[in-house]
């Protein structure tokens, strides 16, 4: 994929589940970790939230405030 072509996804997150969100940006299911980080040196990142709430989870992998866009994909 282009790097022009990252958006965020728009995500239900769910009060007490836990989710996955992919930092490798190898997954073919974007924004969360499928395992396709094997062999790389690269873990998920676990994020549960407190309450149900939408979010836009950051795609292009530089956001600072992962899992969340920061906007940083605009400059990339
Ligand atoms: S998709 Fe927006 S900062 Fe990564």
């Amino acid at each position: 994929m282009d790097k022009r072509e990252f958006k965020p996804i728009s995500v239900d997150l769910k009060k007490g589940k836990t989710y996955h969100w992919c930092q490798c940006g190898q997954s073919k299911s974007q924004p969360f970790c499928d395992g396709s980080h094997e062999g790389y040196f690269c873990e998920p990142l676990q994020v549960t939230v407190s309450e149900d709430q939408t979010k836009k989870l950051c795609t292009c992998k530089k956001t600072k405030t992962p899992p969340y866009c920061d906007g940083t994909h605009r400059n990339l």
